[in-house]
């Protein structure tokens, strides 16, 4: 979470530092700060709120100019979001100023230290600490800032992606990377540093992405310089040319990011499986999965791991891993694996999902299975990722850059993914023939056809969710494949609009949420007319008799629900494993709606962050 930008070169830092800060407003967004270098003074402004407030402060209180600079945007871990406890923190001299995203844990201990040799505090922040860490080592060992760096890093426990500046050295920047993101971006005379590449896509196409444990000293005229922290070794840069156009990041006039990316998803589909589903020849062809396919076909389980939205996919692969492919699945939260001292053998494939490619809590499973020594599989959707690479082989989603925290196009991307890999393996094993995979290759290929015809449903979500916008609560129910995705419906509900939702398949109603259902409850029901359909009707009939609203997502043609339910949305036939890449949409519209009309912020939702790098 936060996301840190830096400038130095011979253009103006603080337009390209306050544009680079809102495109990484999805790290977090309670506070905002800047520091420019005008090559003698470092000006400073900071301020609780969105990188908006930022401007407004800094351009009526500060000097703007500055050739070098760095900027953050915070998603508060220590210390309330105030101006305070924003970034950037000052050393004590005021000589040092850093930025920082991720968490010293070792903080209060050297805190502590520090006030004993006459340190003071202003923020509560582990930040404030380290930049003084930094600055005592270099006094007290005589040594240039980057140096100062190294040693201060190697006293601190945690995760960290800083930038650090210097009164003294007008000419430099140093960045050093452990467990949250870092990528420097390298122009003609001019570097620029950012969480990600967003920042700097428009000056320049060459990256390096920083390593754990990797540090780089930015000098202008100069190459930049790359160090292992541990133990002073040099690291050569792999310059990486970025796939990322502007287009892709700005909203393309849509009023929101989460609109947008939920009307790209036939898109978004269609490059995911493009190349790799080749219906005509009967094959899917995937190089993450070819060249692994035997550590698939010899294991004994599959165990996927997530947090959140990718963690909904997971439960969708269950299904499809054991219903096509007859591999048993155990899906797993990241955060929760990670501490219960699971067993997991070199016979086991892990499977982890994430489209940030950075959820510190996956990364710390993965690393886990990892030394257990099974063989460890990614889906991610940002290229070149930490999961991406800690990974020992994967498929990315070509779902391109997801910006509305709530995730969308990230969750229908995975699912096609996985499938082609449910396919695939479904195949090698022989419990598909070729006619039967013929069969799901070719609906694979109308799926994105069919999303658009389930976005012409919008005007109907539209006028639901103004029935429905100031329900204080709201259920999801659904069977089979449908209950992940009533999991889904619920979590985009809550994360964007904070309307209380819960997700519950449909036949565990009867153990405790039919309590709460009354004529002021509205419930989401996802009948398809594939997998129990009886069944969720009998369900409906439950609701309907105490009074419930039914807003009911069905199969085109249905007679039966609609009879009985309040509201209906139909969405195309397919097969009954592809139903989530459909039903899915319209509950991602119903919240984008309700959210829009009790005017919260939906790119942005409160004290959520798209990227969790912390645990
Ligand atoms: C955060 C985001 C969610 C996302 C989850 C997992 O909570 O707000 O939208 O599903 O992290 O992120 P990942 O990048 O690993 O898929």
């Amino acid at each position: 979470m936060c996301g840190i930008v830096g400038y130095i070169g011979y253009r103006d830092a603080y337009p390209i530092i306050v544009k680079g800060l809102q495109r990484l407003e999805y790290r977090g967004y309670d506070s905002a700060g800047i520091a420019l270098f005008d090559g003698e003074e470092i000006n400073l402004s900071k301020t609780k709120g969105k990188v908006d407030d930022l401007k407004k402060k800094a351009e009526g209180s500060i000097s703007l100019k500055g050739n070098l600079g760095i900027g953050h945007t915070r998603w508060a871990t220590h210390g309330a979001p105030n101006d305070v406890n924003s970034h950037p923190h000052y050393s004590n001299s005021g000589d040092l100023v850093i930025i920082h995203n991720g968490i010293i844990e070792n903080y209060d201990a050297i805190k502590k230290e520090l006030i004993n040799r006459g340190y003071v505090f202003s923020s509560d922040t582990d930040t404030e600490v380290l930049v003084n860490l930094i600055e005592e080592v270099k006094r007290k060992e005589n040594v240039k800032l980057g140096h100062a760096v190294q040693i201060a890093l190697n006293q601190v426990v945690g995760a960290y992606a800083i930038a650090v500046i210097d009164k003294q050295k007008p000419d430099e920047i140093v960045v050093a990377k452990l467990g949250s993101p870092l990528a420097i971006g390298i122009g003609e005379k001019e570097f620029f540093v950012a969480s990600d590449a967003s920042p700097f896509i428009e000056y320049t196409n060459n990256a390096v992405y920083l390593e754990d444990e990797e540090m780089a000293i930015i000098r202008l005229g100069k190459e930049i310089k790359l160090r292992k922290i541990k133990d002073n070794s040099i690291a050569y840069p792999s310059i990486q040319e970025l796939q990322l156009n502007l287009e892709e990041i700005e909203k393309g006039g849509f009023e929101h990011f989460m609109l947008k990316e939920i009307y790209e998803q036939p898109r978004a589909i269609l490059d995911t499986y493009r190349g790799r589903l080749l219906a005509k020849e009967g094959l899917i062809r995937m190089a993450g999965i070819d060249e692994n396919l035997e550590k698939f076909l010899n294991a004994n389980r599959i165990i996927i791991v997530a947090c959140g939205t990718s963690w909904h996919a997971g439960l969708v692969a269950e299904y499809i891993f054991e219903d096509l492919a007859r591999i048993p699945v155990e899906v797993e939260y990241a955060s929760e694996f990670r501490y219960r001292n699971p067993v997991v053998t070199e016979n086991d494939v892990l499977i982890a999902i994430s489209q940030s490619g950075e959820t510190a809590d996956t990364l710390a499973a993965i690393k886990l299975a990892k030394e257990k020594g099974a063989f460890v599989f990614g889906v991610c959707n940002v290229v070149g990722s930490s999961i991406a690479r800690e990974t020992d082989a994967g498929a990315y989603t070509h779902a391109g850059p997801e910006i509305g925290v709530a995730s969308t196009k990230a969750f229908t991307t995975q699912i096609t993914v996985l499938t082609l890999l449910a396919l695939k393996l479904a195949k090698a094993k022989g419990v598909f023939n070729n006619t039967r995979f013929h069969e799901y290759l070719t609906e694979l290929e109308q799926i994105p056809a069919k999303v658009e015809e389930v976005l012409l449903t919008n005007p109907l979500v539209e006028i639901i969710a103004d029935v429905y916008k100031d329900s204080p609560n709201c259920l999801y129910l659904g069977r089979g494949y449908n209950f992940p995705v009533a999991l889904e419906g619920a979590l985009k509900l809550k994360e964007i609009s904070y309307i209380h939702a819960e997700g519950y398949p449909a036949a565990e109603m009867k153990h405790g949420p039919i309590a709460l259902i009354d004529e002021h409850m509205p419930v989401v029901v996802i009948a398809t007319s594939k997998g129990h359909y009886e069944k969720i009707v009998s369900n409906i009939q439950e609701i309907k008799s105490r009074k419930g609203k039914i807003i009911a997502v069905v199969t085109k043609g249905d007679v039966q629900v609609r009879e009985l339910a309040d509201h209906v949305i139909e969405v195309p036939e397919t097969l009954e494993n592809l139903t989530p890449l459909l039903t899915t949409i319209p509950l991602q519209l119903l919240s984008y709606h309700i959210a829009v009309m009790r005017g919260c912020n939906v790119d942005q939702p409160r004290n959520l962050a798209k990227s969790v790098t912390v645990e």
